[in-house]
């Protein structure tokens, strides 16, 4: 690519360095409280604290690859670059809160490898003013983060927190008086464990009337300077791994499957479906209340963030493969995107899962295609798919899909990396598919990150060049597909907005 130098003019503050940190911050506050596949880790407070205190002061930062350079001039003008943090994985502090899924789920032996809590998590909640000068210095145009739903409403009956609202609203204020949006997100997978205790959380539709209660109170509190919502943060990822493999709270599944998860609870092959509906439907129930009451006078914007992955046929032309890349598309994008945009299941889910699958009746299929401006997209990775096996196995939600899903091909792996594999091109793929199959709606990248692991030597963490490496490429390929999506002869740019991080 092009070999451009920093464009002074389009950063905030001391530009040369903006770029460097954009990357370094994700380590600031995020926790990678989950990592995937079934280990949990955390890094401590005092891991947290160190990282902060360097990322000014780090100097000796590497370079790009090979010469390579990549800037915001590499990028539409109103692009937005941003940072990002969820309230179960960042905030710490238990104090005025009740219990979140996460806190419960945490304790479970075996759940995170080092032991640690929510509770002793990145300390944003007391040190977001420092938070909020990094993210000046960095120059980062928008901040997304997750409202902890345990601090604001803790409880079915009870009245909002006035603590809550007021320390959201001293953040709020702060970011918006330096310049740079409020993205809010309401739920990440941390909803109050009284919620769970009553009527088994997301398993019941007594859940979808709490969230809109919830959001209710979170957009006439906020509304006034939010102006991007996002109702909840990748369910399409967590419902399986909560519901049919023991690796997100509640950590539920059948036993007959015991190598996806050991649980003393639930049922793989009915919960996850029963779940995804009613996450479905409380979107949309607050998508609809915020459009009613809301939208005209607040002039803000409603969407989910689903992740994304790409799921390669590893013969590409082999029918059988093709076919079984779709169904892994389907059960874990489709299932929540294709109610978005047509109002029902994907029909090869209806076809492989059959009565287990919920229906919609015509009302909730027209809120559900009106439920959203735009939709978030948290990119992962890409994976090769080929066909399941005829060996008998119990139904789950991830045996329904009946594929085989590997990183190799010919031996080779798909990407760099180890558990988590770094796939650049998929950032195209993902658009083009939005374009083609969904109508090209309107697309915010709400993530791009990279699971791969800490050590426990800080120094080491902050000379990040795999990760400087993985941005570099994910962010060239963006702009690659930009630019050409930008040329007279194709459809309208599908992107725009706002890019957010996740280290
Ligand atoms: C940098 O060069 C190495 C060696 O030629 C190559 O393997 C790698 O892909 C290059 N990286 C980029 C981002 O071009
Ligand atoms: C949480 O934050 C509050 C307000 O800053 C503080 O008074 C309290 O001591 C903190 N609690 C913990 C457990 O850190
Ligand atoms: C799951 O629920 C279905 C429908 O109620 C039932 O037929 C099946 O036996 C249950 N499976 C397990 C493992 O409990
Ligand atoms: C579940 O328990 C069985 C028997 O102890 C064990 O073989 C299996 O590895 C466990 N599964 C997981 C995912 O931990
Ligand atoms: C890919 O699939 C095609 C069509 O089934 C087949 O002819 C070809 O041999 C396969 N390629 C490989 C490498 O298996
Ligand atoms: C799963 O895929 C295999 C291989 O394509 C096929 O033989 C089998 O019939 C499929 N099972 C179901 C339940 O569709
Ligand atoms: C940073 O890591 C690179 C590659 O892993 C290594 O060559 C370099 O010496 C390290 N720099 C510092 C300051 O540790």
């Amino acid at each position: 690519m092009k070999q451009l130098r920093i464009h002074m003019a389009s950063f905030h503050l001391h530009p040369i360095l903006v770029f460097h940190y954009f990357i370094v911050l994700p380590c600031l506050a995020t926790v990678p409280f989950k990592f995937r596949s079934s280990t949990h880790s955390a890094l401590s407070q005092e891991a947290t604290r160190t990282t902060r205190s360097n990322i000014l002061k780090y100097q000796e930062l590497p370079d790009f690859p090979n010469g390579t350079y990549l800037d915001r001039s590499s990028f539409p003008s109103d692009f937005k670059f941003g940072t990002l943090t969820l309230a179960v994985k960042h905030e710490g502090n238990s104090s005025h809160k009740v219990e979140s899924i996460w806190d419960t789920y945490a304790l479970v032996d075996g759940v995170v490898l080092d032991g640690t809590t929510p509770a002793q998590g990145g300390d944003q909640y007391n040190r977001y003013p420092e938070d909020i000068e990094y993210m000046v210095a960095m120059g980062v145009d928008a901040f997304r983060f997750s409202l902890a739903w345990t601090r604001i409403f803790p409880d079915r009956s009870g009245e909002p927190n006035a603590e809550a609202i007021a320390h959201y609203n001293d953040m709020i204020d702060k970011l918006v008086a330096e310049g740079i949006e409020p993205h809010v997100t309401l739920w990440s997978e941390d909803h109050p464990q009284a919620l769970e205790d009553a009527y088994d959380g997301l398993l019941s539709p007594l859940f979808i009337d709490d969230f809109a209660t919830y959001a209710n109170v979170c957009f006439a509190e906020f509304g006034d300077r939010v102006k991007y919502w996002i109702t909840f943060d990748e369910p399409n990822d967590y419902v399986g791994l909560a519901y049919a493999s023991n690796q997100s709270p509640p950590g539920r599944c059948s036993s007959c499957d015991a190598k996806l998860g050991n649980c003393t609870k639930g049922n793989s092959s009915t919960e996850p479906y029963i779940v995804a509906h009613h996450i479905l439907l409380a979107h949309a129930a607050a998508a609809k209340l915020y459009k009613d009451q809301y939208q005209d006078s607040q002039e803000g914007y409603i969407g989910i963030s689903l992740w994304f992955k790409w799921y390669e046929p590893l013969n590409s032309t082999d029918e059988v493969d093709l076919a079984s890349a779709k169904q892994a598309q389907n059960f874990y994008f489709g299932w929540f995107m294709d109610p978005l945009a047509f109002g029902d299941y994907p029909e090869n889910m209806r076809t492989l899962v059959g009565a287990r699958l919920p229906t919609f009746t015509e009302q909730e299929a027209i809120y559900l295609r009106e439920s959203f401006d735009f939709v978030g997209i948290n990119v992962v990775t890409a994976s090769y798919v080929t066909s399941g096996t005829d060996e008998e196995s119990c139904p789950t939600y991830f045996n329904d899909m009946n594929i085989s899903i590997t990183a190799y091909r010919d031996g080779e792996a798909i990407g760099e990396g180890e558990n988590e594999y770094s796939v650049p091109w998929c950032i195209e793929k993902i658009v083009n598919y939005m374009r083609d199959v969904y109508g090209n709606p309107l697309v915010y990248i709400t993530e791009i990150g990279w699971g791969i692991s800490f050590t426990s030597d800080i120094q080491e963490n902050l000379n990040d060049t795999e990760r400087i490496q993985f941005y570099y490429s994910y962010l060239s390929t963006l702009s690659e597909a930009i630019r050409s999506s930008l040329s007279p002869n194709t459809p309208a740019p599908l992107l725009s907005g706002n890019l957010e991080l996740n280290g």
